[in-house]
């Protein structure tokens, strides 16, 4: 079908593509999740490197005073700091001007180019913010991170998602968040033996360690080859089908019909020349409403509130730094293990459930941690002394609601939009989904201390509320997206009972569809 809106099979039943998880598309999928890596690291390293003192008193010596020296001040407001949320904050800034240019990068010189220019990037950042001396290099550093970031982002989900047989295209994509996982345990790891360094100087191994990662997502998009859906947009026909076929491991002949149909998607995809403007016709509503929405309730999870500043949290409920570093090492490595959770399950159970179970965690622990800290802090913000076993609930509280959010939302955050585009409008909309991620982590990035500071324990509520409201949102609008091949996506919205409406644009959808 010319035209656009993806690829259908006669009568509207999903077709079956031959393709096995062939040691080359696995070694292809891990090598490129290892862009999650930078972006991993990054989450977990400002929390830990904020809360440690030396590096506070050098840069934002106004918070070091108000945190260590005034035992007076309100629980709630110690950090409360523009300049230093703005030190968090300001890589998501970049990265979410930076995904712009990295779709027209990702568009014309495929997804590889992406990676390995974010990857160089990335490295200059790292560099600049170990050697940092004052603060507007900090800042710097934080944007060229940041711009590494948003080019690995935009072009990895979409790597693999093209890469993967589409019976595991789930398992492989959940890889990406499988290793921004991973990033932010080792930044854990790194923070929790970094702020012992007798010389004070920790916090520079914590920032330049940032270099790893970038060196390894270089050197693998380096050794990566680019996915056959690039390859034919670049208009090479014959390297994309034997591309295909040795990622599938299955014969010329049995390649045949994925190869025709990924033509015939790129075809209508050169057709258009401005993906822009495309996305805004009526067949798309669905695709960009969920471009829109769900990296947005992905954020509005609150989950990077524990990512960014648990280190904070956990000192504002009276723990020392080292126990409150501890103390995010465990919500880091509860974050990597249940990830493994939607690597087993989302091929299998598939995307819904996980979405549903959860939302439900994340809502009941969510309200949990409220009332704990309600009931001790109250709203005065003053505490005298806690019980040791108080802050211990606290961190079991959190480690499961970041467990729900580990198999549910921040996988699927990911997976699910870079699953339903289609190839014409799908560069485009990766975009949109890193822009409006970045725009909201950077926005709890910055606010979530002043509104701690104002909102007191109440914020945790705000935060459930809107897990209640994407768990609703799941439930009408998010159509399973299990095993249907990413050509066929179209199908899933001709037969929601909703969506139907926008993207049926031939006549009435085929009699089987409900
Ligand atoms: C989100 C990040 C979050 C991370 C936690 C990702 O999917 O995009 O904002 O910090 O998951 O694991």
């Amino acid at each position: 079908m010319a035209g656009g809106f993806g690829i259908q099979s006669g009568g509207g039943v999903p077709k079956d593509y031959p393709g096995k998880v062939t040691t080359y598309v696995l070694v292809t999928c891990i090598a490129a999740a290892m862009g999650g890596l930078i972006f991993g690291y990054d989450i977990g390293i400002s929390g830990g490197v904020t809360s440690m003192p030396p590096f506070l008193k050098r840069f934002f010596p106004n918070v070091y005073r108000k945190e260590a020296l005034d035992k007076s001040t309100n629980q709630y407001c110690k950090f409360d700091s523009f300049t230093l949320t703005m030190f968090t904050s300001s890589l998501y800034l970049a990265a979410l001007v930076a995904s712009f240019g990295a779709s027209k990068v990702t568009r014309s010189l495929g997804r590889r180019w992406s990676m390995l220019l974010g990857g160089t990037i990335f490295l200059c950042g790292a560099i600049i913010n170990a050697a940092a001396q004052n603060i507007a290099m900090l800042i710097i550093g934080r944007i060229l991170l940041g711009v590494g970031v948003g080019f690995a982002i935009q072009s990895v989900p979409l790597y693999v998602s093209e890469m993967a047989p589409y019976k595991h295209r789930g398992s492989l994509n959940v890889l990406f968040q499988l290793s921004i996982t991973v990033g932010i345990l080792c930044a854990n790891v790194v923070n929790y033996f970094t702020q012992k360094m007798a010389n004070g100087e920790g916090w520079r191994v914590s920032l330049g360690g940032a270099a790893v990662p970038a060196l390894i997502i270089g050197i693998s998009a380096f050794l990566l080859p680019n996915t056959p859906n690039s390859i034919l947009e670049k208009g090479n026909p014959t390297k994309a089908r034997e591309m295909l076929r040795r990622v599938r491991g299955v014969s010329d002949r049995e390649v045949e019909a994925e190869f025709n149909d990924i033509v015939e998607a790129s075809e209508a995809s050169k057709a258009v020349k401005d993906p822009w403007s495309n996305l805004g016709k009526r067949k798309y509503r669905p695709h960009l409403i969920m471009s829109v929405l769900i990296p947005m309730f992905q954020q509005l999870t609150g989950i990077n509130v524990v990512m960014f500043y648990a280190p904070v949290l956990f000192i504002t409920i009276g723990f020392g730094n080292n126990a409150s570093l501890m103390s995010s090492l465990i919500t880091g490595g509860v974050n990597m293990a249940a990830t493994f959770i939607s690597v087993y399950g989302t091929d299998k159970w598939g995307r819904r459930p996980l979405f549903f179970w959860g939302g439900g965690l994340m809502l009941i622990f969510q309200v949990a941690v409220a009332s704990l800290i309600g009931w001790k802090f109250g709203v005065t913000g003053q505490v005298d002394n806690l019980p040791d076993w108080y802050a211990i609930v606290v961190v079991i509280c959190i480690c499961i609601f970041v467990s729900g959010f580990a198999f549910s939302w921040g996988p699927l955050g990911w997976l699910v939009p870079s699953e339903i585009f289609p190839l014409e409008i799908r560069s485009a909309a990766q975009s949109i989904v890193v822009c409006v991620n970045m725009f909201f982590t950077f926005l709890i990035a910055q606010i979530f201390l002043t509104m701690l500071c104002h909102m007191k324990f109440g914020l945790f509520i705000f935060f459930a509320f809107f897990v209640a409201l994407m768990t609703a949102f799941i439930y009408f609008f998010v159509p399973e997206t299990k095993n249907i091949p990413i050509e066929e996506m179209s199908q899933v919205w001709e037969k929601h009972w909703y969506w139907k409406k926008y993207v049926v644009v031939d006549g009435p959808p085929s009699p089987e569809k409900v």
